[in-house]
């Protein structure tokens, strides 16, 4: 599926196409400030998109309108084939969409069940529990942290206690379990160590082997061209590239995330 930026500007319905999350035309203003200016994205399922660009070109705002956390003054965006209408980080978390933000919105004093059923203990899963049930949340993370070959030595202890990297690991089975279809990540790498580094790719890749489509913000290229499939550079609210790694090169994506389009 090739990317044509701008070759379906202005359809509002894009019924059959491929992509799992396609954007068309966002801007976003907070009063004089354009911070997004009519961009073209598409994330298919199980792709890894790195999403770069300066401080302040607009990547955090894009991933907010995607995760509902930001109506956009223009553009359109449908996911699963449906047209959003709804801009709520609720309403998306109920759709697939997953983001985990720096700060993670961990509450640090409950365990790692606590977590992942932070703000949906009762729903679905739990229906007809009058009362929480925390050994069979641990029972649940557990096999979730498992699967994703995650080792967190005792789940009983508080999130504020555990690493970055387990942090992280915590955010990521939260996704997993609640079966998003799209995770995003800002960057997720920044500030834990070397091993947890690793580890957090290692789950990146994990995820996208699933089928989970992942949009990652982070300034380490390093990473960018470990696990990504596609890379988009923001540049003052605008796409200014993309295209695959290894097809675009070190020096264009650094070259266009500073002075912005560049001429092929
Ligand atoms: N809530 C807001 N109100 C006003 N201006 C905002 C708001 N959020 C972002 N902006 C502005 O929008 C522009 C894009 O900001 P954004 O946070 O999206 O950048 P970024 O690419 O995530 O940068 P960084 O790499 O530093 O995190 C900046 O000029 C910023 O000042
Ligand atoms: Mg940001």
């Amino acid at each position: 599926m090739a990317a044509h930026p701008g070759a379906q500007a202005g359809a509002e319905l894009r019924t059959g196409s491929s992509a799992l999350l396609s954007l068309r035309g966002i801007t976003k203003r907070f009063g004089a400030v354009e911070a997004l200016k009519g961009v073209d994205l598409d994330v298919g399922a199980g792709e890894v998109v790195a999403l770069l660009g300066d401080n302040g070109a607009g990547k955090s705002t894009l991933i907010k309108v995607i995760a509902g956390a930001h109506a956009p003054s223009g553009g359109s965006m449908t996911f699963d084939d449906q047209t959003l209408r709804k801009f709520d980080p609720r309403h998306a978390r109920d759709i697939g969409i997953e983001t985990i933000y720096q700060d993670l919105a961990l509450a640090e004093n409950l365990d790692v069940g606590s977590n992942m059923f932070l703000g949906r203990e009762i729903r679905q899963r739990r229906l007809g529990l009058p009362m929480l049930d925390r050994a069979r949340m641990r029972e649940e993370a557990a096999q979730v942290l498992e699967q994703l070959d995650v080792h967190i030595p005792d789940l009983k202890r508080p999130v504020g206690e555990l690493s970055g990297g387990q942090r992280q690991a915590v955010a990521v089975a939260r996704a997993v379990y609640w079966q998003a279809k799209l995770v995003i990540m800002d960057e997720p790498t920044a500030a834990v160590g070397v091993g947890e580094h690793e580890a957090i790719l290692q789950l990146i890749t994990r995820l996208a082997e699933r089928g989970v489509a992942v949009i990652l913000i982070t300034h380490t290229m390093a990473d960018v061209w470990r696990v990504a499939d596609r890379i988009a550079v923001l540049t003052r609210g605008a796409k200014a590239l993309e295209g695959a790694p290894d097809e675009l090169g070190e020096d264009a994506v650094v070259r266009s995330m500073l002075f912005g389009r560049q001429k092929a």
